[in-house]
């Protein structure tokens, strides 16, 4: 974001205010004079005002998790344990919730806040966020899987065709793929329409999320202002 919006959101300055502090020097960022106070600052950026560093503090909580094996996504599950449980240090975790749901068995990447707003544009239909799943299939992948997931399958119980969805090979039985809706159980169903079983999931991208590296499973951490924000691009 600009320096000045970044000082009137962390100090009691208006951008105007904000400006004159840059112009007169008592604004330093990581120990420099920036040019200008249009300068972009990231949340990386160390910025002082009159020595003293600021921080942009959000209401909201953000964190991304790589969910292991047996952890439930709800608050309300007495023989599971719940993914909120692995959030250690974390206060006030009743107020937090999943961005959509991973299933008990399901492994990856894993969205976390107590931001409404945030979640439902991540999660709402008209905003198409593709998520990538890797899966892992009991039974060799038909030819026509890729044309058939592609045109949109129909799932038992549920009349109306998924939407596109792309199919990357990586072998015969493990396949990377991209849906844009996120429907009960819907990776599971649409390849037992097709047939198959899958034998294990792991999600690895959500919008442009991916699941960072040095993420362990069941570790988490906070996202970045910037990680935030892009999720909304
Ligand atoms: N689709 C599924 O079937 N399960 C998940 O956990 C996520 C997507």
């Amino acid at each position: 974001m600009r320096l000045d919006k970044f000082l009137a959101d962390t100090t009691d300055l208006t951008r105007s205010l904000a400006t004159k502090a840059v112009k007169s020097g008592r604004v330093l960022v990581n120990g420099s004079k920036p040019k200008s106070a249009s300068a972009k600052v990231s949340d990386s950026d160390e910025v002082t005002l009159d020595g003293e560093v600021l921080t942009l503090l959000s209401g909201f909580r953000y964190f991304v998790m790589n969910k292991p094996v047996g952890y439930v996504c709800t608050h309300r599950d007495s023989t599971h344990p719940l993914v909120f449980d692995l959030l250690d240090g974390v206060v006030n975790r009743m107020d937090l919730h999943t961005v959509g749901r991973l299933d008990m068995d399901t492994t990856g990447l894993l969205l976390i806040t107590d931001d409404g707003q945030w979640s439902h544009h991540l999660t709402s239909p008209r905003h198409h966020q593709p998520k990538i799943y890797r899966v892992w299939l009991a039974e060799p992948l038909r030819e026509d899987a890729e044309a058939k997931l592609e045109k949109g399958i129909v799932l038992e119980d549920d009349p109306e065709p998924t939407k596109p969805a792309q199919l990357e090979r990586i072998s015969d039985r493990e396949v990377l793929l991209t849906i844009h809706e996120g429907r009960y159980h819907q990776v599971k169903r649409m390849f037992a329409a097709l047939g198959n079983l899958v034998e294990k999931l792991h999600r690895e991208q959500m919008g442009n999320m991916t699941l960072p590296a040095d993420l362990k499973e069941g570790e988490y951490r906070p996202l970045t202002e910037d990680e935030v924000q892009l999720m909304l691009q």
